[in-house]
């Protein structure tokens, strides 16, 4: 990577959690596979079988809370730390490991599974136990309009101008443990070639993406990024 690096975007994606031991969505057996997408994770699931989804995102709430970030996330946290140019991690991820390794410059586009909506006052909370018991919202008081504050497909993800203005002004774009299957974040690579600036990508295998990136690295998160951050770093 020639040009000078001083602002950098990263996307991260599901792979970047999967040694933590959360399942991916698409890799064989993932997540999806277990339950049909439209059957949990779209707002007409929600409608037509509310009990199914909110337990489905009460066992996810419940299981994220028992696993721990790796070594990816924590190099992630170490250049968050140590970077002085801008840097903006946008995850796709709903759970919490970027935020337990340290990183303080993050975004979740797709929600966080440890936050209830409340769709009567539309305020967010903090919430780590069940929503299938229709708990009363801490700010209405008003019971049984608690949702998971996850973006569901059909939905619009969080902050997107927030996304293509730190992408506009960034040097590097770097994507991590995403297949690059679903839009608009899959999207963003191509935003970033159009501004002519390198693009690298660390995922386990290629992706649907992969043609896009200046550079493509293969390999666990957990290797792949450590490298990566002493490399940026020096060491
Ligand atoms: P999607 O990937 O199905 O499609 C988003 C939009 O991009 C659609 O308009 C689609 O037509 C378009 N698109 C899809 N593939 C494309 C391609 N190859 N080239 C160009 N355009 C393409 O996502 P969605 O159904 O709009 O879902 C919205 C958001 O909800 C997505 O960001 C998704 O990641 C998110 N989501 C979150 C969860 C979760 O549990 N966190 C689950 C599902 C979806
Ligand atoms: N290290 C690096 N990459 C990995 C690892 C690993 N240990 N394990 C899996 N991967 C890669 C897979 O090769 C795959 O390309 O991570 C990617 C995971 O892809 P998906 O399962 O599609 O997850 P993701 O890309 O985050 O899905 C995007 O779709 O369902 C929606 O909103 C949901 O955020 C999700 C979005
Ligand atoms: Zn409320």
């Amino acid at each position: 990577m020639d040009r000078q690096i001083k602002n950098i975007v990263i996307l991260t994606g599901a792979g970047v959690s999967a040694e933590s031991g959360i399942d991916t969505f698409r890799s064989a057996g993932g997540l999806w596979e277990q339950h049909k997408v439209e059957d949990v994770a779209t707002p007409e699931a929600f409608a037509r079988d509310p009990d199914l989804v909110l337990r489905f995102y009460d066992m996810r709430r419940e299981r994220i809370q028992q696993v721990e970030p790796n070594a990816a996330h924590y190099a992630l946290a170490r250049l968050d730390a140590e970077w002085s140019g801008n840097l903006l991690l946008v995850t796709q991820n709903v759970d919490d490991l970027h935020e337990r390794a340290g990183t303080k410059r993050l975004l979740h586009m797709h929600g966080e599974h440890l936050n209830a909506w409340c769709t009567a006052c539309d305020v967010r909370h903090g919430w780590r136990g069940t929503l299938i018991d229709r708990p009363a919202c801490p700010s209405c008081g008003i019971s049984g309009q608690l949702r998971p504050d996850i973006v569901w497909f059909g939905e619009m993800p969080y902050r997107m101008g927030d996304i293509y203005h730190a992408l506009n002004r960034a040097d590097l774009f770097v994507s991590i443990g995403t297949s690059g299957a679903v839009y608009p974040a899959a999207g963003l690579v191509r935003e970033a070639r159009q501004n002519g600036i390198a693009t690298l990508e660390l995922n386990l295998e290629p992706s649907h993406s992969s043609s896009w990136f200046t550079e493509s690295r293969h390999g666990p998160a957990t290797e792949l990024v450590p490298q990566w951050v002493d490399e940026l770093l020096g060491g």
